[in-house]
């Protein structure tokens, strides 16, 4: 049994594949993690540097921590269709796993509708990323608004102080007052992540520490859906 967080973003650069590593690092105190991604990056923004081709098992930074398993879909050379790489993976993996998808949006369809065909996912969050400015902004509001019923996704944004567009305004661009997780986007930790150093730095820069308050409501989620499973 599953659950599945997806980060994904309508324009590069949103800061994505890190959201999804610290995510994913964070999960790994609760339960084993399953990173999925078309990219090393989020692998890479957790220190591991070597590429990894395929479904590699049993990726342990810290002892202390759960698996971390990495899946990489959508490569152009391999033939399996991304859906049964997942399901491989999923299945795979020792019950119960939290799956964190950090995945463009044309990737995910592929995805979604394994989601909907399987017992063995039991909830799906999706998360937009979105940073504050005109462009994201532009390209993130044409791609969710407007659906029927909403967009129906969390909304990841940052508190960047240097910026002309605050957490608030997109909130409001994308219609979720008040509801957006805010995290901090800074020069420090930056600075961390380009250095590699983000899990070691997870539990004691401040920045990290706001972050991981900004990400409370998917760790509380995948906390009570792991509580729900023991009773
Ligand atoms: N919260 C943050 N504060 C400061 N810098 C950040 C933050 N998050 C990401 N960065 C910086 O932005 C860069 C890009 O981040 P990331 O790779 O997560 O973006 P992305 O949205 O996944 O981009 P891509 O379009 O390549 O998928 C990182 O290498 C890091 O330097
Ligand atoms: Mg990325």
């Amino acid at each position: 049994m599953s659950q599945v967080f997806t980060l994904t973003h309508y324009k590069g650069g949103q800061g994505a594949s890190v959201a999804a590593a610290v995510l994913a690092h964070t999960l790994r105190n609760h339960a084993r993690v399953l990173l999925v991604s078309d990219t090393h990056d989020a692998l890479g923004a957790l220190g591991i540097a070597s590429p990894l081709d395929d479904f590699t098992p049993d990726i342990s930074l810290d002892s202390r921590l759960q698996p971390l398993d990495f899946l990489r879909v959508g490569d152009t050379d391999t033939s399996e269709p991304i859906a049964s790489q997942y399901t491989r993976a999923l299945l795979a993996a020792e019950v119960p796993t939290l799956a964190v998808v950090d995945l463009p949006p044309a990737l995910l369809p592929a995805l979604d509708d394994f989601h909907r065909h399987t017992q063995k996912v039991r909830d799906v969050t999706r998360v937009v990323v979105c940073r504050g400015d005109y462009l994201s902004l532009r390209s993130t509001s044409a791609a969710v608004t407007g659906l029927p019923g909403g967009h129906g996704a969390a909304v990841l944004t940052f508190d960047e102080p240097d910026r002309a567009l605050t957490a608030r305004d997109v909130e409001v661009v994308l219609r979720v007052e008040g509801r957006a997780m805010v995290a901090p986007w800074s020069p420090a930790f930056a600075r961390v992540i380009d250095a590699g150093m983000l899990p070691y730095r997870l539990d004691m820069m401040p920045e990290a520490l706001r972050y991981l308050d900004a990400l409370a409501p998917l760790i509380r989620s995948a906390r009570e859906w792991l509580h729900a499973l023991t009773v």
